[in-house]
């Protein structure tokens, strides 16, 4: 995830890019880039670091004037923060800049066919493909619509990109798929922006593009265009929003915002280790000779990151039939376990920055373990100490309670499950295509959750006054449900556990009280009339009956205060559905009591502390 913008009109474009920037700082902040054409030349700056940084290179502007440009503001996925990775990327005689939010999955074969043609490259970007691409056709084409719609066709993944043409002074292009742009007009003059906050002290009066939508813009006109390069007429909206709703993509709090990027996030996620029909994980350090080696998993991690690893367990164990110890990195770090030589440690961080899970990391470095990282920040330190890094295409995530974060990270498990499971005979050819199927399916099911999620705010409000709440689930679903648990107390302040539902009866039963929430999740077949009894217990004694259970589930339906039914899914891959629901509730109920959701008391986003 990226800002990107575009300008052209009779002002100076640097100040417009700096300023809209500013505003899409929150997008991503590892280095910032503009480039400006004028007079025939394309005259760009960037670098690593922060925009402030970049605003001082180019002396607030003066160092680049010209009143058609781009800009961006980076958050790294293919190529680590630094100068050369920063946008603008161009191609070798400068005749094509691009700015790039999104990913190039097919990136390496793109790369491979223009080296053919005397193409080289020089940064680690998948955007440079792209660009090269697109400077291959313009070359053949001279035609800016033409060379775009040619590449268009050719790149996979999902993407959103604005360019200059040397050749065609006054004039941006965009085009989108899959992430979001919107172009702005303005009094003689237009815009392009990853979204409106970038752009709204400028203008209000926007165009939202489609899919697969190109557009071209000069001083004051926009103009669309289609893949079979038809112009297309779109009509003009008027943003009403405030300059804070904005920034939140329309939504109240960011938390929102980023429970709805989650079907992206996923995809991204495991779109950036499947290519050609195929999972490949040679880049993270696992071809299949190290697979085969590995004796035993350590996953080791904090907060909700620990849960995903608690779901991982389960899936890899079962899927994989490898050993898996799930371990608090805080807990980890400190213990004297014989450890396994040839264990692999698989470490998961949103922040890369934690400081218990990065020294249970260095401690496992220090025993001979080959150390696996799930990251989400590009460069971040338990990324460059580890000795691969699989990166989770979340984005940066700013609410303090992770929501996408912690998807991708069950993502990223999920691939690791079905590659090992392959890998070493456990499973099929036709059982891991049946499996990435499934997995592919869960962006649409995580957004036909979305679709409901009215029910569960009004569901809510009846909880505005509780003091206690638990949350049961076995196997899988315990590990959901410590998710779910952790939602809710982290944001809401409501006091919740997580019961491993046959261990409700040695203990925390005695704390049920009528009325008190008692949420049950249910998406493992075998398990669901061993949960109905526990659930039934907790009923009897006055609790509240909340089921989040895959459509088709019967146990329960008539005993149950409240039914959320979620898609059917492969078992293993429930998780990423059933979390939904529970993120949910937290959120609505932190805003049912008027709570700041983003940013709970006594928390924070990274914990660098021990
Ligand atoms: C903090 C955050 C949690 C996060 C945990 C681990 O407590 O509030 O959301 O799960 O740290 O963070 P990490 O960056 O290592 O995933």
């Amino acid at each position: 995830m990226c800002g990107i913008l575009g300008y052209t009109g009779d002002r100076q474009a640097s100040d417009i890019l700096l300023n809209g920037l500013a505003k899409l700082e929150y997008r991503g902040y590892d280095s910032a880039g503009v480039a400006v054409l004028n007079n025939g030349e394309i005259k760009i700056a960037k670098n690593k670091g922060r925009l402030k940084v970049l605003e001082e290179k180019i002396k607030s502007g003066q160092e680049v004037p010209g009143t058609c440009g781009i800009g961006h503001t980076r958050w790294a996925t293919h190529g680590e923060p630094s100068d050369v990775n920063a946008h603008p990327l161009w191609s070798d005689d400068m005749s094509v800049v691009a700015v790039h939010n999104g990913i190039v999955e097919n990136y390496r074969e793109i790369k491979n066919e223009l080296a053919e043609h005397g193409y080289k490259f020089y940064s680690q970007t998948d955007t440079e493909a792209a660009v090269k691409l697109i400077d291959f056709y313009y070359k053949q084409e001279k035609n800016p619509l033409k060379a775009i719609i040619k590449a268009i066709h050719k790149i996979e993944g999902s993407y959103c990109f604005v360019l200059l043409f040397k050749d065609f002074p006054g004039e941006v292009w965009g085009a989108r798929k899959d992430l979001p742009l919107i172009a702005g007009q303005g009094k003689g003059e237009s815009f392009l922006a990853s979204d409106v906050s970038a752009i709204l002290q400028d203008t209000r009066q926007v165009y939202y593009l489609d899919n697969m939508e190109i557009v071209q813009l000069k001083k004051g006109v926009v103009r669309f265009f289609d893949t079979e390069g038809y112009a297309k007429h779109k009509e003009l909206s008027e943003v009403t929003w405030d300059m804070n709703a904005a920034e939140k993509g329309g939504f109240e709090h960011f938390m929102m915002k980023e429970i709805h990027e989650q079907a992206r996030a996923v995809k991204d996620t495991f779109g950036s280790v499947y290519h050609s029909g195929k999972i490949n994980l040679e880049d993270l350090g696992l071809a299949d000779e190290n697979i085969k080696d590995v004796s035993q998993i350590y996953i080791i991690a904090c907060g909700s990151a620990y849960h995903a690893g608690a779901v991982a367990q389960y899936v890899i164990e079962d899927l994989a039939k490898i050993p898996v110890r799930i371990e608090l990195a805080s807990e980890f770090r400190y213990r004297n376990m014989p450890l396994d030589k040839n264990a692999l440690a698989i470490i998961i961080s949103q922040s890369g920055e934690t400081a218990d899970t990065l020294a249970a990391m260095r401690r496992a470095k220090d025993n001979g373990i080959k150390t696996l990282a799930i990251v989400n920040v590009v460069g971040s330190t338990i990324a460059r100490e580890a000795d691969s890094v699989f990166y989770t295409m979340a984005g940066p995530e700013i609410a303090v309670a992770t929501t996408k974060a912690y998807s991708a990270q069950l993502i990223a498990c999920y691939a690791l499950a079905i590659q090992f499971a392959k890998v070493r005979g456990v499973i099929d050819d036709a059982e891991v295509a049946r499996l990435i199927t499934e997995i592919q399916a869960l962006p649409e099911k995580i957004d036909e959750i979305l679709d409901e999620k009215e029910v569960l705010e009004e569901l809510a409000y009846k909880f505005v006054n509780a003091r206690n709440a638990f949350y049961l689930g076995r196997n899988i679903d315990y590990a959901v449900a410590m998710e779910g648990s952790l939602k809710m107390k982290e944001i809401s302040y409501l006091h919740s556990e997580a019961i491993a539902a046959g261990e409700m009866k040695h203990g925390p039963i005695s704390l049920i009280e009528k009325g008190m929430l008692v949420a049950g999740i249910m998406t493992q077949k075998n398990l669901y009339q061993k949960i109905a009894s526990n659930m039934l217990e907790a009923r009897s004694r006055g609790g509240f009956l909340l089921i989040i259970a895959t459509r088709g589930c019967e146990a329960l339906k008539d005993e149950a205060n409240f039914i959320f039914n979620i898609p059917e899914t492969d078992e293993h891959f429930a998780a990423s559905l059933a979390v939904i629901p529970l993120q949910l509730l937290g959120y609505y109920v932190a805003v049912a009591r008027k709570l700041d959701v983003d940013k709970p008391r006594n928390l924070a986003k990274s914990v660098t502390v021990e």
